[in-house]
């Protein structure tokens, strides 16, 4: 019998959890099998000092450019850091960088993680769109002046990859959701897999308008999920509802117009999503959630909302 180096130990325990899932019958593990992981309880957000819509990136910004109301925006900012606050969050606050209107979408420029030894670990984004590429560095920053160890993708074999607009932890679990096709490559969620031994559950997002993961999968808490089905691929929808035991559908209108997948469940009990998506309202609160209305609407012209606004962080 062959007896394993400890090198090749390592290698097959991080085998065992690591790979990129892209069809229900990959998933071999049920909820209750994966490895726990704390619970972010801060929150990273940048002030909207310098957030207008200059270009176009997503089909939310067309006919937005020179259109954000800076006042407005400044209040709804605050509105939604505070409803934060309320729900038990600790903020942090960052000053916006002039020229880089899109950097107040704090979700897009890195991905962290807590590792199950506690360490605080980050993978920094790699922007699709020129405009936004230099937003990246001014987050590093803010990382290392903070205590986590960062990582980069090696740029020659990953194209794209936009942090957690894309990359999702499954609440309170070892396992990341990841989409891709518009803002991120399938690849990155090799690469992710490996660095720190989790599955990824990729899913392929087929609308222009729901270019980020974020845009059409919120999670709630470790069993619910509420997510805009048509985004997805049938395989997509196969795997999401194979996992969450309970999978509530926002409707066209409230996910596409008011970003009501963009929502935030920062403790599994409270949602803090755009005002008026009436039906997604209706339907969190029959599931017991505790569901707080805000104002986004400077920040939905350039196709961000609540959940984008924002970074959950330890
Ligand atoms: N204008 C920004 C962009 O297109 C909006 C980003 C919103 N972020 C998000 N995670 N959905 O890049």
């Amino acid at each position: 019998m062959l007896s394993q180096s400890p090198a090749l130990k390592k290698i097959s325990k991080v085998n065992f959890m690591s790979k990129v899932i892209i069809s229900q019958s990959q998933i071999n593990f049920s909820l209750a099998d994966l490895p726990e992981m704390e619970k972010p309880g801060k929150i990273l957000m940048v002030k909207p000092t310098h957030f207008s819509v200059d270009y176009v990136i997503n089909p939310h910004m067309e006919g937005n450019v020179g259109k954000v109301d800076k006042e407005n925006a400044m209040t709804e900012w605050e509105n939604v850091r505070d409803a934060f606050k309320a729900a038990g969050m600790d903020v942090y606050e960052l000053e916006g960088v002039e020229g880089l209107p899109d950097m107040v979408f704090c979700a897009n420029q890195s991905l962290p993680c807590i590792t199950e030894e506690g360490d605080k670990e980050v993978i920094m984004s790699i922007m699709y769109s020129e405009n936004r590429k230099p937003e990246v560095a001014h987050i590093e920053e803010w990382y290392l002046e903070n205590g986590y160890a960062i990582h980069h993708l090696n740029y020659k074999s990953v194209d794209i990859f936009e942090g957690m607009g894309d990359a999702v932890w499954h609440p309170g679990k070892r396992l990341l959701w990841g989409g891709y096709g518009f803002r991120t490559s399938k690849k990155a969620y090799e690469h992710i897999s490996d660095q720190w031994g989790v599955p990824v559950i990729a899913l392929k997002l087929t609308h222009p308008e729901f270019y980020h993961l974020d845009t059409c999968m919120c999670m709630l808490n470790e069993d619910s999920v509420l997510i805009y089905p048509a985004a997805f691929t049938k395989k997509g929808l196969a795997m999401i509802k194979s996992v969450f035991p309970n999978v509530i559908e926002a409707e066209e209108y409230e996910a596409e117009k008011l970003f009501a997948c963009n929502a935030t469940c920062p403790n599994g009990k409270d949602v803090i999503i755009q005002r008026g998506s009436t039906n997604t309202v209706k339907e969190l609160t029959e599931a017991g959630f505790n569901v707080h209305e805000v104002d986004t609407e400077e920040f939905l012209k350039s196709g961000g909302s609540v959940f984008c606004m924002k970074l959950m962080l330890w």
